[in-house]
């Protein structure tokens, strides 16, 4: 049994237009998708911007009303709000959210933030409180008198390192973690990434690791799901996905990961070239005829792709 197991999850909003602000369509922003997370894992959840990895994260720690589907927690149904309070959910399942600087309340002062969760879940004397907090900005490298200052008083790496600080503080089993080092330059991304996973192996945590660049998960990542307009356009080991992947939309953004070594640049070049020539000449084929991504299809133990039967068939007697 996986920690966590998302089945068929949709999440659907209305469009509202007219006179009388009649719903006239949805915004499919998460349109079916299904993957597991397991105990202590890094899982990957990576696409462009708008294809639905918030939206997903969000409703995974019940921020966001899920139109149908499941999520399933040590193998309890969690979906609905009653059940989550029963089980502890919220208090076992925490969010580093992608914006630190409208998530962390400007007018509270650190202390306040971090201890928001302690004060929900936990009973604490105010000095145990104190000491916890101080504590936790110890796990990410900060002051203890950070803590009375405010959130405009840090700069962006600081404020991303106490929404990691607030993420930990009641000993959670999974951290959503949406885009936690996005905003960073590459040196505090490095920083950040470190400690996350410090934590991790210490407190064996386990995270959803949104992020819109493959570069930047590759070392982070067991297992990798690629979202696309609101569905999972390949799901795979870290092998599968950066060694073999079969979708056009995976090519694209690995042919979009920055290299460091110069002396590869033209051939990078003429690789994101190829790898856009395919995709703008085969359109049809990574798509069905409403515009929709495939269903995924499995081509090996771990490995599925969205495309259409034909091609994986043909995949299949090339792998096995
Ligand atoms: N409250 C809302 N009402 C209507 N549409 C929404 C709402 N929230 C998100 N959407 C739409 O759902 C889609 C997915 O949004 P989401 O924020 O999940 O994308 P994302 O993958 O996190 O993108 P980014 O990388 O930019 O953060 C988008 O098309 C967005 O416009
Ligand atoms: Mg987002």
């Amino acid at each position: 049994m996986s920690l966590i197991e998302i089945k068929d999850l949709n999440i659907h909003y209305p469009i509202r237009s007219g006179f009388f602000n009649r719903i006239t369509d949805y915004v499919y922003a998460v349109d079916g998708i299904n993957f597991d997370i397991e105990e202590g894992e890094t899982y990957g959840l990576i696409g462009e911007s708008g294809s639905g990895k918030s939206t997903t994260g969000k409703a995974i720690v019940g921020l966001e009303k899920v139109t149908s589907g499941q999520i399933m927690y040590n193998g309890e149904d969690v979906t609905n709000k009653h059940n989550r309070k029963q089980m502890k959910y919220n208090k076992d399942v925490q969010m580093i959210f992608q914006d630190s600087m409208s998530s962390l309340n400007p007018r509270k002062r650190i202390e306040d933030i971090i201890a928001e969760p302690i004060r929900n879940f936990e009973e604490m004397t105010d000095n145990e409180e104190r000491t916890r907090v101080k504590e936790l900005l110890d796990i990410v490298g900060m002051p203890s008198d950070a803590m009375y200052k405010y959130p405009h008083e840090f700069s962006g790496g600081q404020r991303q390192r106490i929404g990691v600080a607030r993420a930990v503080a009641t000993h959670p089993k999974l951290i959503i973690a949406d885009e936690p080092v996005s905003a960073l330059d590459l040196s505090v991304q490095a920083q950040v990434l470190n400690f996350m996973k410090h934590i991790q192996r210490e407190y064996n945590i386990s995270y959803l690791f949104i992020s819109h660049d493959l570069g930047v998960v590759k070392h982070m990542c067991r297992n990798l799901a690629i979202m696309h307009r609101g569905r999972l356009v390949e799901v795979g080991t870290r092998d599968d996905i950066y060694n073999h992947p079969q979708h056009i939309y995976t090519k694209r953004l690995l042919a979009a990961i920055p290299k460091v070594n110069p002396s590869g640049r033209e051939k990078d070049k003429a690789n994101r070239r190829a790898v856009e020539k395919e995709y703008q000449e085969h359109q049809s084929k990574w798509y069905d005829k409403d515009g929709k991504v495939f269903p995924l299809q499995q081509i090996s133990a771990t490995h599925s792709v969205a495309l259409p039967p034909d091609e994986v068939a043909e995949l299949k007697s090339e792998v096995g």
